[in-house]
């Protein structure tokens, strides 16, 4: 298990490599990319790391990608699952254990626990993604993770205020 110092530690750097590859960057895609590749080079406990978008085709609806891992489902409505329970509350989901959140939808049978994290458009107007992150552990995911991946997804809102709805 590694020490919350230690976390602490990677979360920064990870925060600060993506400040760095990320400034001037104006395509959502590349962004999501990049966070999505940062983030899982940067914790061996997470074994599917990666995004579901919401497009100005079919609202209310998740589409996967960019991500990194093993399959993922293509597309899950707001009305699903632990991803759709976080586009639809607006609120980050932190599952324990997925075997006990009804509605999970299993991805990879290896899964044992996620979280989930909106990213809300400037303002908290729009959701644009949700951010994904699943551990084939159980409890991978702890407030520190939560307080951090937040604030990669409010970055990435406060840059791309319009995800893909718009523009
Ligand atoms: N488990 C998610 C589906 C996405 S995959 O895990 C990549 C859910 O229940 O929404």
């Amino acid at each position: 298990m590694v020490s919350e110092r230690a976390k602490g530690a990677v979360y920064a750097a990870t925060r600060e490599r993506l400040a760095r590859l990320l400034d001037g960057e104006d395509d959502w895609i590349a962004a999501l990319s990049t966070v999505a590749c940062e983030l899982h080079q940067a914790f061996d406990r997470f074994s599917w790391t990666g995004f579901y978008r919401v497009t100005s085709r079919r609202p209310q609806l998740l589409v996967v990608g960019p991500y990194q891992g093993t399959h993922g489902c293509l597309r899950i409505p707001f009305s699903r699952g632990v991803c759709g329970a976080a586009a639809r509350s607006r609120q980050t989901q932190r599952v324990d254990d997925v075997s006990r959140f009804a509605g999970h939808i299993a991805c990879s049978a290896d899964t044992r626990s996620e979280i989930v994290v909106p990213v809300l458009g400037r303002g908290g107007s729009d959701v644009l993604a949700v951010l994904d992150v699943d551990s084939t552990t159980f409890a991978a995911f702890d407030a520190a993770d939560e307080v951090q991946l937040d604030a990669i997804c409010r970055d990435l809102g406060e840059r791309f205020p319009h995800g893909e709805l718009r523009g």
